[in-house]
């Protein structure tokens, strides 16, 4: 049974606002040493962030803390209704299924189709009626501009359609939240274009919060957003 922690408004440090990622003075760690401290962040529905800086300074760090892989030593932060401080393991995996985790790397099945790439994602998170994964699967497809794509091998269509793939993926449980680390990282500066037009897209058709790790400065000159930026230690807000 899926479990949401109720928030105490009057014992509570938490705004009753209905924010997305809500951090207050976190500390991330990575092993002994604070990659980001003081870190203080709130994301409404459907804001379009990017998150920048050098290579190390955090970026993944913050994304991981946000999806609780890394735990959340100090500070406070609600993502989505669950309190990281106070989230169990076995919450974890809902906390995940509201998300949307894009990375680099495909992480796709290549030697499968792209419908069943699709298919085992809902199977694993215990959908059971084959119409309803059809309908499902058809239309995250569509949301994403591959509705023809659903017998097609992974491993013979470009890497602009498999990132599409993942989306489509990351869509499939209708999160409120894309977390997107180094999305196009792999992909030549016009699919990349296209990629992030997607999330764009995505971004204001659904009112979806996007939240872009990238250190291409390029994307935020093409389709300018809001932007935080990971240096020295901080979290800055540009
Ligand atoms: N799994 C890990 N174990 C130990 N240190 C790590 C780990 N992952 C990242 N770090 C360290 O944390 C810092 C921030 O890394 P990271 O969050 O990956 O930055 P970015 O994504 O901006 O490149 C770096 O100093 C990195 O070496
Ligand atoms: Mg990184």
């Amino acid at each position: 049974m899926e479990s949401t922690q109720e928030l105490n408004p009057s014992d509570s440090i938490f705004p009753t606002k209905d924010y997305i990622v809500l951090l207050r003075e976190i500390n991330i760690w990575q092993l002994t040493k604070v990659v980001l401290s003081n870190v203080n962040l709130t994301v409404e529905s459907g804001e379009f962030v990017y998150l920048i800086g050098k290579t190390g300074s955090g970026k993944t760090s913050l994304l991981k803390t946000l999806y609780a892989d890394l735990e959340l030593k100090e500070g406070h932060a609600l993502i989505l209704g669950y309190d990281l401080k106070k989230i169990s393991e076995n919450e974890i995996p809902f906390l995940r299924r509201k998300l949307g985790i894009i990375f680099q790397d495909f992480q796709l099945l290549s030697d499968r189709n792209v419908y069943a790439n699709l298919e085992f994602v809902l199977r694993a998170t215990g959908w059971q009626d084959k119409r309803k994964i059809e309908a499902r699967i058809s239309e995250v497809l569509i949301m994403v501009g591959l509705e023809d794509f659903g017998n097609k091998k992974v491993h013979e269509i470009s890497g602009g359609e498999q990132q599409r793939v993942v989306i489509a993926r990351a869509l499939l449980n209708k999160p409120s939240l894309l977390l997107a680390d180094e999305p196009t990282g792999n992909l030549d500066p016009d699919t990349t274009n296209e990629i992030i037009a997607l999330f764009r897209r995505l971004s204001i058709d659904y009112k979806m919060a996007v939240l872009i790790a990238t250190h291409d400065h390029r994307i935020i000159e093409e389709f300018p957003s809001r932007t935080l930026e990971c240096k020295n230690g901080k979290l800055l807000n540009l």
